[in-house]
């Protein structure tokens, strides 16, 4: 008898990462459901590709600022698949500010939309995960140097990668991984908004600095993302736990001195 396929929950996948996040697992062979806040129209192009891949898909409303929603969204996904296997954390917003001008709903709603609702989402997957299962969060570098504006959010996404090891240590003895992905610069809603509102700074000249000091002279791309989250997902994976991995062809690494050798 054939294996069932394996399911997937994607949060945030009707654009950038989570949308090819779900296309790369629905293309492994994953049944694949997505989540949104306010794109209807997107979501429902997204389930109509992943099914033209031949797998099943399903997309939930599941506006995360409100974390006791995540509950009854992740029941749905059970009702119509009968399990979850992979859980991504993907989606994540907030108000590209100083913190000295953070508005405390601002506060709030980040840290309810990224550590809440992440907390939430795995209480409410991990009972119907079996051994093998996945969970992968969608970080950022913003999570341990220090970026402008991303204050609220890097302290969101540093809470996840602490949140990353106990959930390994936990979850380690049923066979579950759990593991974030720490991107760099990707062309995106979400990075066009910060640097063209956030720092008010042109894209395609941003992206140009961005690229010089990469080592591997060019920016992330949501299919480098996705194919990472996809090896974490898979069954290959299965030795690999509480880690955060950072992909950012080397941006990171570099130290400030170089800036010494690269300018006059
Ligand atoms: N882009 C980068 O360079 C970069 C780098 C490092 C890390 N990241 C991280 O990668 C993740 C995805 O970012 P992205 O650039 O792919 O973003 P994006 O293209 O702006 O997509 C955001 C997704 O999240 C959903 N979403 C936004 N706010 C939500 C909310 N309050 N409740 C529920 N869903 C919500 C959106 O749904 P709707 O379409 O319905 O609005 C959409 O599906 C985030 O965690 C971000 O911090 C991004």
């Amino acid at each position: 008898m054939a294996h069932a396929p394996r399911v997937a929950l994607v949060t945030g996948g009707t654009r950038g990462f989570g949308r090819g996040i779900a296309f790369h697992l629905a293309a492994d062979g994953l049944d694949c459901a997505i989540t949104y806040r306010t794109r209807a129209d997107l979501a429902r192009e997204v389930v109509a590709q992943i099914e033209a891949l031949g797998r099943r898909s399903l997309a939930v409303p599941l506006a995360l600022e409100e974390p006791a929603q995540v509950p009854g969204a992740v029941a749905k996904i059970v009702e119509m698949f009968g399990r979850v296997d992979v859980l991504v954390a993907n989606a994540a917003a907030t108000a590209f500010r100083p913190m000295l001008e953070q508005k405390p709903h601002n506060v709030e709603k980040t840290l309810a939309i990224s550590v809440r609702s992440f907390v939430a989402a795995v209480q409410a997957a991990a009972p119907h995960m079996a051994d093998g299962g996945r969970i992968v969060v969608v970080s950022g570098i913003d999570s341990h140097q220090a970026m402008a504006g991303h204050g609220v959010l890097g302290a969101a996404k540093a809470a996840m990668e602490s949140l990353v090891r106990i959930l390994a240590l936990e979850l380690g003895p049923r066979g579950i991984t759990v593991n974030a992905v720490s991107p760099g610069l990707v062309d995106t809603d979400s990075s066009r908004l910060y640097l063209e509102k956030g720092l008010g700074r042109a894209w395609e000249a941003a992206a140009a600095r961005m690229i010089a000091a990469t080592p591997l002279r060019r920016l992330g791309k949501v299919e480098d993302v996705a194919s990472l989250v996809a090896y974490l997902a898979s069954p290959s994976a299965g030795f690999l736990t509480g880690q955060t991995i950072i992909l950012d062809g080397g941006l990171t690494i570099v130290s400030p001195f170089q800036r010494l050798l690269d300018t006059p």
